[in-house]
């Protein structure tokens, strides 16, 4: 703090006005300072504003920034669950595809002849023979030293069949099997000179008869022998009626049939799924479209 003693008795006037001056001097410098020292202040506020007002305006760039950046990722995310799900659709058609190449390949490879109406409406020519065949072991036939055969394919349901009959004191003998078109040939004109033309009534001409698939077979028992026409009174005929359908055989012509007589002997396999089918709705194998037949065709094997 200065003080001046403006016109005090020791001082003369020169050192007054050059206290003055100095007092003058100090003011304003203080005064400077003063203003500068505001004007510093105002800058810093100004300069507080700024930052502020930059702040505000970098929080919201950053803001808007991370909204983007949240669309960006929500776009992103829902690209990439697209991309998934059409992936997914992709396999599935290929999978699919592979399916039905996989179903042409077995139905090409499957013989359509095996589920064929044959008796009087399909022909089989003369050089069709079922596609492997085996001989039936000779416990199982009623004249064990004629060689009977049957259908690689078939032989396991048959023999199943025979084998669960033969357990409840049942006694099913196979009198007939696989015929060749030579043999129903040969047979048809025997019984022809026999009978005349009734025996179409009860045998088909060569290429009709089912026993050239090597899918069906006729029963006897030993005790009725070569003479099985009563074969419909005997408890191995009842047991076949209700339990045949379980192994895939299906009775061929029962009684009123469109074809021939009624054959209680003759019984053809046509795979599980189409004879549980006909048991359930208690119809015959000829009643049915050749079309819905085909459509187990490619089952007709399975267990
Ligand atoms: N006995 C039947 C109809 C056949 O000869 O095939
Ligand atoms: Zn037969």
């Amino acid at each position: 703090m200065v003080r001046v003693q403006v016109g005090g008795p020791k001082m003369d006037k020169k050192t007054n006005i050059l206290l003055i001056f100095l007092a003058l001097v100090i003011i304003g410098y203080l005064g400077h300072q003063n203003y500068t020292l505001n004007q510093t202040k105002i800058a810093l506020e100004i300069e507080l504003e700024n930052t502020k007002q930059d702040f505000v305006s970098t929080t919201e760039k950053l803001s808007s920034d991370i909204e983007e950046f949240r669309d960006l990722l929500v776009t992103t995310q829902s690209e990439k669950i697209t991309a998934e799900q059409e992936a997914l659709r992709q396999q599935e058609l290929l999978d699919g595809m592979t399916n039905t190449l996989g179903l042409y390949q077995k139905l090409a490879t499957t013989d359509r002849e095996l589920l064929a109406k044959y008796s009087k409406v399909y022909f089989l020519n003369e050089l069709y023979t079922p596609k492997l065949s085996i001989t039936i072991p000779p416990q199982y036939t009623l004249e064990s030293e004629k060689e009977k055969m049957i259908s690689a394919e078939v032989w396991p349901f048959l023999r199943q069949m025979l084998d669960d009959a033969s357990t409840t004191s049942t006694d099913l003998k196979i009198i007939s099997a696989f015929r060749s078109f030579d043999t129903q040939s040969t047979l048809k004109s025997g019984y022809k000179v026999t009978f005349g033309s009734g025996a179409s009534t009860f045998s088909a001409d060569q290429g009709y008869s089912e026993h050239q698939l090597g899918t069906t077979v006729d029963f006897t028992t030993t005790k009725l022998g070569t003479n099985n026409l009563t074969f419909e009174k005997t408890p191995e005929y009842k047991w076949l009626t209700e339990n045949a359908y379980k192994y895939g055989f299906i009775l061929s012509y029962p009684k009123g049939n469109a074809y021939y007589i009624f054959e209680p002997w003759h019984w053809r396999f046509v795979g599980k799924g189409l004879a549980l089918r006909l048991h359930d709705e208690g119809k015959n194998f000829y009643d049915l479209s050749q079309r819905d037949i085909n459509e187990y065709l490619l089952t007709i094997f399975n267990q």
